[in-house]
């Protein structure tokens, strides 16, 4: 738990510039504070009446007990529990195929960890092709809840050794490396309580399912070798979900903090912490030539974003060989920031392609009713007094439109505020800039960084 860096980092700014780092009260700087602040009480409902399946617990660090997990569950299925005891851990050696659940508890207060032959894995994970993916195993079925006080360990340290200097979605990348969590074909799926850590590349990935929640997860991902960081380990992917919520998670990994990407309705975050992330994500969407996706009907509120990359986004992919689609009725609400770069993002010219090329081949993706709400904190200065960059789409056929800030106060350490925003209908309810002008050139150039220095804030 390196929890003391970020609270001598922000405490750090506070002291220095009293505006720009004092975090807000009553915001937890680690997972103990995050517990203390959200306790996790399992919720055991009719669970009393469950039968109750124990397996035997792994030896040590090689001892795979993946057949026994799988037959662990495959008893407990139809309205048991299979039951990880607390202290107890299970290697999982071999992927495993689990999607045959119905009606599955797993009390889950043991460690369950995966072998780390990352030559093994690449040769016989399991593998979904969006941007290549591979996986430990599946899970899905339906009415399934893990909860419990345990851990999920990726052991990802040596995957992410072997990764380094390398890029997920350069297309010549042949390094790939296994999602913690994967779930196909879910019906009313829960996750509460665990502590997801050390993913080797995504967290959670999950697939074509309905009703989908986490809470009171915790998400980590950190490396002990500076040289190689917990690439792409993101909170949270999805593809074809609708009724997803997350409550009470605390992230600090190492890319998107939760990202759900094509085709994605009624989702609902509330309450929210991440550290060090790419930020809070809608998409990447439209990635793949032709194919039609879309997200809709998201509020993501009381949110914490510290030291990371941007804040709120919305990405969107252009170029020659992209696909449509549109991102409709998001609300960013509530969201606390320090040391990002962009606060708020909209991004329709992702991934990686110059000005021209996107000029040339502008988003195919139509963005309507995107609002931010209540936007405080500060950014990083790397984009000097721009505290947000909102872009819309050249394309004429795209249609972006209704795009609101409404109560955004974040602040730059550069100097007063400026929001850069290209291409929006209607403006966005506040003052803005386009990116090119005079005062939006001055804006970027006027770069600076935020003082360290110490400070004794208690959250409470
Ligand atoms: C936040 O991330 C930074 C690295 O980016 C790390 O040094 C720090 O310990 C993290 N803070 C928390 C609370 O996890
Ligand atoms: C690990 O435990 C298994 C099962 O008890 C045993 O067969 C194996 O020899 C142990 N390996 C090591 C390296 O201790
Ligand atoms: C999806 O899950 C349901 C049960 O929840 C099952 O009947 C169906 O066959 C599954 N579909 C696929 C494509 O796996
Ligand atoms: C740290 O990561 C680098 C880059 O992959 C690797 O060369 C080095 O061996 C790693 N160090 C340790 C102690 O594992
Ligand atoms: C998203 O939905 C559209 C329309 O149903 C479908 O054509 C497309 O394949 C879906 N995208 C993914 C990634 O499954
Ligand atoms: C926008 O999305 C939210 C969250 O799903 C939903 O409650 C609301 O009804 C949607 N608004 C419209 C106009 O569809
Ligand atoms: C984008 O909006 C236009 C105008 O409303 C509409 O004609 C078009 O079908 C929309 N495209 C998508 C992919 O929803
Ligand atoms: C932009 O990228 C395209 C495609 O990679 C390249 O052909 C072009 O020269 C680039 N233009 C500029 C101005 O860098
Ligand atoms: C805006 O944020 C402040 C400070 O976090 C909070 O007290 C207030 O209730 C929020 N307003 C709305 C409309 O949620
Ligand atoms: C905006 O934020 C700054 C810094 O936190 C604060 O001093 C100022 O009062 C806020 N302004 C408004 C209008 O809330
Ligand atoms: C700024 O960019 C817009 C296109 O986004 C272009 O039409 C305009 O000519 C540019 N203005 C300047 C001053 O370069």
């Amino acid at each position: 738990m390196r929890s003391s860096s970020l609270f001598i980092a922000l405490s750090a700014v506070a002291g220095a510039v009293a505006s720009f780092g004092e975090l807000p009260a009553g915001v937890p700087r680690n997972v103990d504070e995050f517990r203390a602040k959200h306790p996790y009480k399992r919720s055991t409902g009719c669970g009393g009446k469950r039968r109750i399946i124990t397996i035997r617990d792994s030896k040590n660090e090689t001892d795979d007990v993946a057949d026994e997990f799988l037959e662990g569950l495959q008893k407990a299925n139809h309205g048991g529990t299979l039951y990880l005891p607390k202290d107890k851990l299970y290697i999982i050696g071999k992927p495993l195929d689990l999607t045959f659940l119905d009606d599955v508890q797993v009390h889950w207060d043991g460690e369950v960890k995966f072998t780390n032959d990352t030559p093994y894995w690449q040769a016989n994970a399991f593998a979904h092709p969006f941007q290549n993916s591979l996986m430990f195993w599946k899970w899905g079925g339906k009415d399934i809840k893990i909860h419990g006080e345990g851990i999920l360990n990726g052991n990802g340290q040596r995957w992410w050794n072997e990764f380094a200097g390398l890029e997920i979605l350069d297309p010549d990348n042949e390094y790939l490396r296994p999602i913690l969590f994967y779930a196909e074909n879910a019906t009313n799926f829960q996750m509460e309580g665990i502590h997801e850590k050390d993913s080797p590349c995504w967290t959670n990935f999950v697939v074509t399912s309905q009703g989908v929640s986490f809470k009171n997860v915790i998400v980590t991902a950190e490396s002990n070798n500076a040289s190689s960081l917990p690439k792409n380990t993101d909170f949270f992917d999805s593809l074809n979900v609708v009724d997803l919520t997350v409550e009470k998670v605390w992230v600090n990994i190492g890319d998107d903090c939760f990202s759900p990407k094509s085709n994605a309705t009624n989702v609902h975050v509330d309450t929210m912490y991440c550290n060090g992330t790419h930020g809070q994500s809608m998409g990447s969407v439209g990635q793949y030539k032709g194919e039609y996706s879309y997200i809709q009907d998201v509020v993501i509120e009381n949110v914490w974003l510290l030291n990371g990359q941007h804040g709120a986004r919305i990405k969107t992919w252009a170029g020659p060989d992209v696909g449509y689609g549109f991102v409709d009725n998001v609300t960013f609400r509530n969201f606390w920031q320090a040391n990002n770069e962009y606060s708020a993002f909209l991004d329709s010219c992702y991934f990686n392609i110059n000005a021209s090329t996107c000029a040339a081949y502008p988003s195919q993706m139509n963005i309507t009713n995107v609002l931010f709400e209540n936007f405080s904190g500060y950014t990083s200065g790397k984009y000097g007094t721009a505290v947000a960059k909102l872009t819309c789409s050249s394309n004429p056929n795209a249609v972006c439109d209704n795009i609101q800030f409404r109560n955004f106060n974040v602040t730059s350490p550069c100097g007063d505020a400026v929001i850069l925003c290209d291409g929006i209908k209607g403006g966005l309810g506040t003052d803005c800039v386009a990116s090119n002008s005079t005062e939006g050139i001055a804006a970027l150039k006027s770069t600076c960084t935020v003082p360290q220095a110490t400070s004794t804030v208690t959250p409470w």
